[in-house]
């Protein structure tokens, strides 16, 4: 006896008219038919079932503050950091947890149950870590939230900003964070990558930093932080945020640091929407693209997951709360067309994230939570061109979000009828 079967699912590793079958909020059984009772039974139509989408890389203090006391002019990320730190003493715990509520509605909406959020730790009063430890509680029913202690302004370079991370993480913050590019010189970027490993190994935590979100070839603080995980013994548990310099690098370099970053088994995190939208400011044309080498990391067996980084907030006035849109830009700016590898590319948005954030009985097997998205798309591929619809959305076994198909009818005399949102002609296939 099943709580919920889905039936006639497609799955992204490519099964099709599969059965899912899920009780006390467990995938417990995955076959071809399931023949037993449930208590609800919802029909997929061959449309694909994904395990929900898991946002690495996102700032949920900020979202939604655009216009917050005035737009970025420049457009530029010193704008968007002088920016937030114009907002920063005005910000208010209410405020901020009304604001991340709002944010984790869309969210959910798009089948985004997992977030981690970087957590500003700069202003000593620490309200965003409050705010943000009680907005994490209030949405643990539905959402994941995973919180990062970030020194904005730097861990050297902002004063008490070492004490305000010890402090946020003394308060239950989980993963360590930092900003080497934006120390005052490439040696206190280096010393802090170094301090915060140690942080991070003493107290068995992760670390996420921000890392060369720059255009500048030079800034290699990815290279200490390969070998700092690797001298803390924190291999797995290290991730790589941004990591734009990579793209301007020289060749030869990025063949020696890839085997380091592999053999670290540090994870990287590339944000492509806002990476497109600060990065190569300062060229003229042509304009560098400003993302690190996604394609190349994949094929040296780093781990590669895609965040959003921001919605509407001093450095992006754009955002959905929809993963597809990440991986959408990815296949663009990555130039990764191929179906294999877009599929590639929902993987980082879906598994490649979830690893990295560490979750626990993450996906499709059985023994999994019954954390499900049922999208109105045939497979990973056409889910990241459409962007369709999420019909439901399911959290331990239960529909909590759902979305009406897109259904566009013609009135054209000849052409009357409804659009099939995918445009193939029955039976067309590629691969
Ligand atoms: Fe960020």
């Amino acid at each position: 006896m099943f709580d919920l079967i889905i039936r006639n699912a497609s799955l992204p590793d490519g099964r099709r008219n599969m059965d899912i079958g899920i009780a006390k909020g467990v995938i417990t059984a995955v076959d071809q038919s399931i023949s037993s009772e449930a208590g609800q039974i919802l029909d997929a139509v061959e449309n694909l079932v994904a395990p929900p989408f898991v946002d690495p890389h996102f700032h949920m203090d900020a979202t939604l503050s655009l216009g917050m006391p005035r737009m970025n002019v420049s457009g530029t990320l010193l704008e968007g950091i002088a920016l937030w730190g114009e907002l920063r003493p005005t910000l208010t715990r209410e405020a901020l947890v009304q604001r991340g509520l709002r944010y984790c509605d869309l969210a959910v909406s798009k089948g985004l149950l997992a977030v981690r959020s970087h957590v500003d730790v700069s202003d000593p009063r620490l309200v965003t870590v409050e705010a943000m430890l009680e907005l994490r509680d209030l949405v643990a029913p539905y959402l994941d939230l995973q919180l990062v202690a970030f020194p904005q302004d730097g861990y050297y370079r902002s004063p008490g900003a070492q004490a305000s991370l010890v402090r946020a993480l003394d308060m239950g913050v989980e993963i360590v964070g930092g900003i080497p590019h934006f120390e005052r010189t490439m040696e206190e970027g280096r010393a802090s990558v170094e301090a915060l490993c140690r942080i991070a190994a003493d107290r068995g935590l992760m670390v996420d930093m921000h890392c060369d979100e720059t255009d500048d070839p030079m800034s290699r603080h990815v290279e200490t932080l390969a070998a700092q995980t690797m001298r803390f013994g924190l291999q797995g548990r290290v991730a790589g945020s941004h990591l734009t310099s990579m793209h301007s690098m020289d060749n030869y370099y990025v063949s020696k640091l890839l085997p380091l970053m592999a053999e670290s088994g540090m994870a990287a995190i590339s944000n492509p929407l806002i990476n497109m939208m600060l990065q190569g400011r300062h060229d003229t044309y042509p304009k560098r693209r400003g993302l690190t080498r996604i394609p190349q990391m994949i094929e040296a067996g780093i781990p590669v997951g895609l965040g959003q980084d921001c919605v509407m907030d001093p450095w992006y006035s754009m955002g959905t709360g929809d993963l597809l849109d990440v991986a959408n830009m990815a296949v663009h700016a990555s130039q990764m067309g191929s179906v294999a590898d877009k599929t590639t590319l929902f993987d980082a948005v879906t598994v490649n994230s979830a690893r990295i954030l560490g979750l626990d009985g993450y996906g499709l097997e059985v023994g999994c939570n019954a954390d499900l998205v049922i999208l109105q798309a045939r497979d990973p591929a056409e889910a990241i061109r459409l962007r369709p619809a999420r019909l439901h959305v399911i959290r331990r076994g239960q529909i909590i979000a759902q979305t009406a198909p897109s259904l566009s009818v013609l009135n054209i005399p000849g052409r009357a009828g409804h659009v099939d949102p995918a445009c193939f002609a029955p039976g067309q296939k590629f691969d």
